[in-house]
């Protein structure tokens, strides 16, 4: 099973061939609370199902329209898209977290990536209680090394998720905190 605190960055990469072990179809969790753009999403087991909890929340409470853009990326697809990316928002091939299976992006109907204040605060506020973070987010690139992106969702683990809301803490830093190698 992929450790849920798995760092993956520009200076943590990943061999382009390594895989999770405990993929699972986001299709096949029924019933879905949020529209998906494939048929072929995958997320490790433990993010597949948070996620479906996260969404199913935000149908509860009236928030329409998340679509699940991106989850689990091989090696191979990472670098077609970086080759197709002119923005730098695509991370190196091997330096992207979705290779781990516990990074999604969610998209907003009718508006992509480019999701409303009411999304971007609904996520960023709601997250944590399903064992997600904002990866990104405003003024941590120096740490990061990524822009914001309020669409990118980490799962970390609901303990670990709250400590860092609490700290304030980036996933580099609660690992520093908490001294873990890969
Ligand atoms: N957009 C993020 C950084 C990725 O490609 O993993
Ligand atoms: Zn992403």
């Amino acid at each position: 099973m992929t450790a849920t605190t798995m760092l993956v960055n520009s200076s943590h990469p990943l061999p382009l061939g390594w895989e999770p072990d405990d993929l699972v179809n986001l299709w096949d969790i029924r019933p879905h609370h949020c529209l998906l753009r494939s048929r072929s999403l995958q997320l490790c087991a433990c993010a597949a199902k948070a996620a479906n909890a996260l969404f199913g929340q935000a149908e509860r409470e009236g928030i329409k329209d998340f679509i699940l853009a991106s989850a689990y990326r091989d090696g191979d697809y990472q670098a077609k898209l970086f080759e197709d990316s002119p923005n730098g928002y695509v991370a190196y091939p091997g330096c992207s977290e979705h290779q781990t299976g516990l990074a999604m992006d969610v998209a907003q109907f009718r508006r992509g990536m480019n999701l409303d204040d009411e999304r971007k605060a609904w996520l960023a506020e709601n997250c944590w209680e399903h064992g997600f973070v904002i990866r990104y987010p405003q003024g941590r690139q120096g740490v990061t090394g990524i822009p914001y992106e309020p669409w990118h969702l980490r799962y970390v683990g609901r303990d670990v998720a709250g400590e860092m809301r609490q700290r304030g803490w980036v996933l580099e830093e609660w690992r520093e905190a908490h001294r873990e190698g890969r």
